[in-house]
């Protein structure tokens, strides 16, 4: 696991992952295409869960989780970082995340989360796949960039809450993975909500 952002040079962050053991396992996945999938069924399918306990994340970090081989970043999120969510839906391609492939219905807000203040996406451009930079200062990429994400690859940007921006090469809002809150600070990734 790995983290960066506001003064991460100078922080220690532990934060313990563990995959989750359980019924779900890498033989359900052998046999995953059955014609009527119950929602439970299909969470299983999409690979074991993985917990995390995010109560050091400090304001302003990102941590990165791996699940089911991909980066899942967690954001916690400043009152001045959802500020700037509202500040740029003018210059986003989905403002309002209304692509249901991108997110759980239970993201599909605002803040394209369960809690406010944690971001949970995906860290895969849409694109071609590369991995975007955490580029969360203020005014870092342009005037008034109110901070987010941006892929080295072909210049693509995305905001805090990882809706893609009009005019790049990305199509997509940055996927919001299914997860769950076990407790206040503990993550659960690869459940969804209403079928934990
Ligand atoms: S892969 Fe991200 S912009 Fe092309």
């Amino acid at each position: 696991m790995s983290t960066d952002g506001v003064n991460a040079g100078r922080r220690r962050l532990l934060i313990g992952a563990t995959a989750a053991v359980g019924a779900v396992g890498a033989g359900f996945v052998a046999v995953p295409f059955v014609k009527s999938w119950t929602p439970s069924a299909k969470a299983k399918a999409a690979g074991a869960p993985v917990t995390a306990d995010i109560s050091q994340l400090e304001p302003g970090q990102k941590v990165t989780i791996e699940w089911r081989g991909k980066p899942v970043w967690v954001v916690r999120r400043t009152p001045e970082m959802l500020a700037g969510l509202k500040a740029v839906e003018s210059k986003l391609l989905d403002p309002a995340s209304e692509d249901p492939s991108m997110q759980p219905s239970y993201a599909q807000n605002e803040t394209r989360s369960i809690k406010p203040e944690y971001a949970v996406l995906t860290g895969i451009c849409t694109h071609l796949g590369c991995s975007p930079l955490f580029e969360p200062e203020k005014a870092k990429l342009e005037a008034d960039w109110q901070g987010g994400f941006f892929c080295p690859c072909h210049g693509s940007k995305f905001d805090l809450a990882g809706r893609v921006y009009k005019g790049v090469p990305a199509p997509k809002n940055l996927e919001v993975p299914p997860h769950t809150y076990q407790a206040d600070t503990v993550l659960v990734i690869g459940v969804d909500k209403e079928h934990a």
